[in-house]
């Protein structure tokens, strides 16, 4: 009994710890983060259309999430971080790192704006909205391999 308990733990283990390593890596974790951001985005698109009922709550959510990253996630773009884990960072991060850095701060200027806004109704929203994601397109262009 007692060998079984034990080869049942290190088969756990060994299935648990693989993805953890892999999920401290930088590349795994921008990836991550910039994944909620296009979460949040996608969830206040959704209300812009009409898709969805405006939500003031779930707006200052959504506009926190997009400041807490973009005042976090630059310090998960080191050396050696250029390629693997899948990363669509582009190489012009590291030649131009100051350009990259700017962006990032331009998306949280704009997303604290939005948050000091504190939307209170679709409108409202509508007026942070467009130039908050202006930020997204103009960064990926050039700091992204895929464009969008
Ligand atoms: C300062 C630059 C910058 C800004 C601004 C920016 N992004 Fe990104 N984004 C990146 C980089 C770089 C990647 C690729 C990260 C990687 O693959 O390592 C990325 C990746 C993504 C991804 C793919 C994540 C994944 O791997 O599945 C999404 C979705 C995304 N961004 C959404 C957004 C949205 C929405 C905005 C605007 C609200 C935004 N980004 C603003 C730099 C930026």
């Amino acid at each position: 009994m007692r060998f079984r308990t034990f080869v049942a733990a290190a088969i756990i283990g060994a299935a648990g710890f693989a993805p953890a390593i892999a999920a401290d890596e930088p590349q795994v974790v921008r990836q991550e983060m910039m994944k909620k951001v296009g979460g949040a985005t996608g969830a206040m698109a959704k209300m812009v259309k009409g898709e969805a009922d405006f939500d003031a709550a779930a707006t200052l959510a959504a506009l926190s999430t997009i400041s807490e990253v973009a005042g976090s996630i630059g310090a998960y773009f080191p050396q050696g971080s250029e390629t693997g884990f899948e990363t669509e960072a582009a190489p012009a991060i590291w030649t131009d790192m100051d350009g990259f850095t700017a962006k990032l701060a331009g998306l949280k200027a704009d997303a604290d704006a939005a948050v000091a806004a504190a939307p209170a109704d679709l409108d409202a929203l509508k007026a942070v909205f467009g130039p908050l994601t202006k930020n997204c397109g103009a960064c990926h262009e050039t700091y992204r391999l895929k464009k969008s």
